[in-house]
């Protein structure tokens, strides 16, 4: 069931003394465009709203000492949407990454991208591009954004690179830690959680390997509404589940 409800969430002083931190948080942000519509205003006016909830989720990572956060940004269906938003989007994220890098300079926040970028427009990729050269030396918070991001293509994408390695060198093991090594996410924990808004209970094609025993949590939240109590409050709950990995206990 999505978890909706929310008495009073712990503070991160709270969560750090109560168990294990997530060192990997991935959010699928989704209900932007249903934000929009309850207001009856354009689908884009949703993800503008849908600013200060990726600012609140950046403020409780760096609140919790969280290392790794990966937002679902675009998906690669996301292009089969209208001309118009596809474009607005993409518009959006150029502002928004101009406007927030010296917030994330200031906070250490170093960037990362994931997906394929030889599919973004040349602009958008070269403002990225820039932005992760400017915070490559920081270490506090990575930020990966999943861009034109695919969880399939990513698996075709890392098979592609592991044939070239077993093509070109000897001795190439194929096992799960030499796919893992050519995987976009290459270096980075599995993500602990996985939180996902506005209640739909499907990844979406979010990261297939990854997630395999990451812990889900759900809210009927639209994401524009999200803030850092609600990833407070996930983290609470995450730390009350029991992560097994299929042994017993
Ligand atoms: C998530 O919100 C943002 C992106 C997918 C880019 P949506 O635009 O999917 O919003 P809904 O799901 O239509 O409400
Ligand atoms: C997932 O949301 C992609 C992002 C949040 C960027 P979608 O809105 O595209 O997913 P579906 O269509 O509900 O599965
Ligand atoms: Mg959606």
């Amino acid at each position: 069931m999505p978890t909706t409800k929310i008495a009073r969430a712990p503070t991160p002083e709270e969560l750090k003394a109560r168990g294990p931190l997530p060192r990997h948080v991935a959010i699928i942000m989704d209900g932007n465009g249903r934000w929009a519509a309850k207001r009856g205003v354009p689908r884009l006016w949703g993800h503008r709203a849908g600013r200060r909830a990726v600012r609140e989720a950046i403020q409780a990572c760096l609140d919790l000492g969280v290392e790794v956060l990966t937002l679902y940004t675009f998906s690669r269906e996301n292009w089969e949407r209208p001309r118009r938003e596809v474009q607005g989007l993409m518009r959006f994220l150029v502002r928004t990454l101009d406007e927030e890098i010296d917030n994330l300079d200031q906070s250490r926040v170093r960037l990362g991208l994931i997906g394929r970028p030889q599919e973004l427009d040349p602009t958008v990729r070269q403002v990225v591009t820039r932005a992760m050269k400017r915070l490559d030396h920081h270490r506090r918070l990575t930020l990966l954004l999943a861009l034109s991001y695919s969880g399939r293509a990513e698996l075709v994408d890392a098979v592609k690179g592991l044939v070239h390695e077993a093509r070109t060198k000897s001795g190439v093991r194929v096992d799960e830690s030499a796919l893992e090594a050519h995987l976009y996410t290459a270096g980075f924990p599995d993500p602990d959680l996985l939180i996902r808004t506005s209640g739909e209970m499907r990844l979406s094609n979010f990261l297939l390997w990854q997630v395999a025993y990451t812990e889900f949590w759900v809210t009927d939240l639209l994401w524009p509404d999200f803030r850092r109590r609600h990833f407070f409050q996930a983290v609470a709950d995450f730390q009350g589940r029991d992560r097994r990995f299929g042994r017993v206990d």
